[in-house]
């Protein structure tokens, strides 16, 4: 019998749904671009961004990650970012990937929209046709800033439409219900556009309801804390409704103390859909490969369920049935 190790799970054919581009931003990278740009940065050492990325919450994450998007300004700026990510995606057998990019993140520092999309647009379709990694990009709304906001936002992306697949709703969490952008996800839902969100990340089981009834989303991005409310799980899984759940994310933001008690297997075993990602992987220690390997090390992992995991991110990826059936077959023949 194999054993679910390292070299196992990183040959594991795998997908990635929930992935922020601008928190693959490794620091070294950051430091490039910091010189590239002109840009003053925060840190002048490693050692101090390690020390930085110490997190207790969302919000302090959200802080150093905002600070380090900053960077970013050219269009080859946004190529590069997004290269790098899917360099690491083939050198850990990921097949699929559907990034999220914050485009106010950028717009409200100067930076235009085009220049954003156009260089992350590019890098996704070389990675395409020079590394088989099929991709469809997810534009996220903050949702600390308002809802004129995020409508603006929409009217920007209007002409990239061909580009990207859906929306989404990131940043802080806690104070910031979904509804507040039913309108907008309404307005993204005519334009033909799919829809997802954070929820229930530190946030409560409320905010995956509301989701669900109001921004009629496809997936929950992390979900967690839906095992709080018995009717929710039963409706996840009488639905199937995928959650995009982060286990590194989830333990360097204190969603949980310790690995050992996170609650993805258990979801899994009732019959939740639930799929392994990294969220924000140079801030939280590690890319896919890395997240497989905490489950197996802090919750036994067994090889069954690493496949029923990556199985249901194929199934709950955006990608067309002919891609999801290629998918699924690289996966049996990887079992075979
Ligand atoms: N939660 C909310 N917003 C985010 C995250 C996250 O995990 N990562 C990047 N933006
Ligand atoms: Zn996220």
């Amino acid at each position: 019998m194999t054993t679910v190790n390292r070299e196992w799970l990183n040959s594991l054919p795998k997908v990635e749904l929930h992935l922020h581009l601008e928190g693959s931003l490794e620091p070294e990278l950051m430091f490039e671009l910091a010189k590239r740009n002109n840009t003053e940065l925060a840190f002048e050492t490693m050692a101090e961004v390690r020390e930085a990325y110490q997190f207790n919450n969302l919000q302090d994450f959200l802080d150093i990650y905002y600070q380090g998007a900053n960077v970013l300004k050219t269009e080859v700026d946004f190529y590069d970012l997004t290269w790098a990510y899917l360099a690491k995606c083939k050198q850990q057998n990921v097949m699929h990937v559907e990034p999220f990019f914050d485009p106010q993140t950028h717009t409200d520092r100067g930076i235009k929209f085009d220049t954003v999309i156009n260089g992350i647009s590019r890098a996704l379709k070389d990675g395409e046709e020079k590394l088989g990694i099929s991709s469809e990009l997810i534009l996220c709304f903050l949702r600390h800033l308002n809802e004129e906001d995020a409508f603006d936002t929409l009217q920007q992306a209007e002409p990239f439409l061909d580009k990207i697949i859906g929306v989404g709703l990131d940043s802080s969490e806690q104070g910031h219900p979904p509804e507040k952008f039913s309108r907008v996800f309404d307005r993204a839902r005519e334009m033909g556009l799919l829809t997802v969100a954070h929820a229930g990340e530190e946030g409560p089981a409320e905010y995956i309801w509301t989701s669900i009834n109001n921004l009629k989303v496809s997936r929950i991005d992390h979900g967690v804390r839906a095992t709080d409310d018995t009717n929710l799980m039963q409706y996840l899984i009488d639905k199937q409704l995928p959650l995009t759940v982060c286990p590194l994310s989830n333990t360097r933001l204190r969603v949980f103390d310790d690995m050992s008690q996170h609650n993805i297997l258990d979801m899994l075993k009732k019959g939740v859909r639930v799929t392994v990602n990294s969220d924000d992987p140079a801030y939280f220690g590690g890319y896919m490969t890395e997240n497989f390997e905490a489950l197996e090390q802090a919750l036994g992992m067994t090889k069954e369920q690493a496949e029923q995991l990556v199985r249901n991110s194929i199934e709950a990826s955006f990608a067309d049935e002919k891609r999801k059936q290629e998918m699924l077959d690289i996966l049996n023949n990887y079992f075979n």
